[in-house]
């Protein structure tokens, strides 16, 4: 474990608790990496992957990012010691090729332990995560030799958001009344993310469904991004594997990948 003790804690701020993570999670016993500050947890774990030490269940965790990542190229910013931010390594028994399936186990993990909070978190699809209509969080998994990094980033202490986002993103901190346990949050979220990883093979039919009961872009028509061309169509659910199936103008369309979707009012 290394824990780089950060100098530059706001007076407000309180450090992760790494040990006490541990002790709730053994699936990440002594495996934690845990730093102040860091370009982007995602790229430590890919760097851990290319060098032939990475082993499932490792978690890069950091206070703060100088370049977190978001997907479509998007920048991932969250102010210090406010969020959730780490990547998970998973090396999933089922082929990689599932990934995609992955991307949703992990968001309805979050829905679901948020759920606990009594949150009504939705999950848009692939993997952002919604409250009250607004972005509290998002998923960026890469698939790398084998492994799948599974990068989060979870808005968890922000009180006050830069003007251009305060309209869309929302934080723990504005709904609920007490502060978040990160570390507990932390915990349930990964021991959450190991059961419903464990069930993208054969059980795959049960998350599906249990996604459409959290799908923010049910029944909605959307314009989105695909391999560079802008799509517009209605919303009509997911298939077997987890896309999105979507009634464009041309016909039914199976979107595997997408980014910048907007529901049109
Ligand atoms: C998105 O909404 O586009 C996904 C955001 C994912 C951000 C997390 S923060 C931890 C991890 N490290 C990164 O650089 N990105 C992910």
């Amino acid at each position: 474990m290394k824990v780089d003790k950060c100098r530059e804690l706001s007076e407000n701020m309180v450090m992760f608790d790494v040990e006490h993570f541990e002790e709730m999670t053994p699936q990440c016993r002594g495996k934690v990496s845990y730093v102040s500050e860091v370009e982007s947890t995602n790229d430590e774990a890919k760097k851990l992957v290319r060098e032939g030490k990475a082993v499932s269940g490792m978690l890069f965790l950091a206070d703060y990012q100088t370049q977190g990542r978001g997907r479509g190229g998007n920048q991932w910013v969250c102010p210090r010691g406010a969020g959730l931010l780490f990547s998970l390594l998973l090396e999933p028994d089922e082929a990689a090729a599932f990934w995609n399936r992955m991307s949703l186990a992990v968001g309805l993990a979050i829905v679901d332990v948020l759920g606990g909070l009594e949150l009504d978190v939705k999950l848009k699809w692939p993997n952002d995560l919604y409250l009250g209509g607004k972005k509290l969080g998002g998923v960026l998994i890469e698939n790398v030799n084998g492994f799948l990094i599974v990068g989060v980033g979870l808005n968890v202490d922000v009180e006050e958001f830069p003007e251009e986002v305060a309209a869309r993103a929302i934080s723990l901190a504005n709904v609920c009344g007490d502060r978040v346990n990160r570390e507990k949050l932390l915990s349930d979220i990964v021991k959450m993310i190991f059961k419903y990883g464990s069930l993208i093979g054969d059980h795959f039919g049960y998350l599906r469904e249990r996604v459409m009961e959290c799908f923010y872009l049910k029944e909605q028509r959307v314009e989105m991004k695909v391999n560079g061309d802008i799509l517009e169509g209605d919303v009509l659910g997911l298939s077997e594997n987890g896309y999105l199936l979507v009634a464009c103008e041309d016909g039914l369309e199976e979107i595997c990948n997408a980014t910048e979707i907007k529901i049109l009012k």
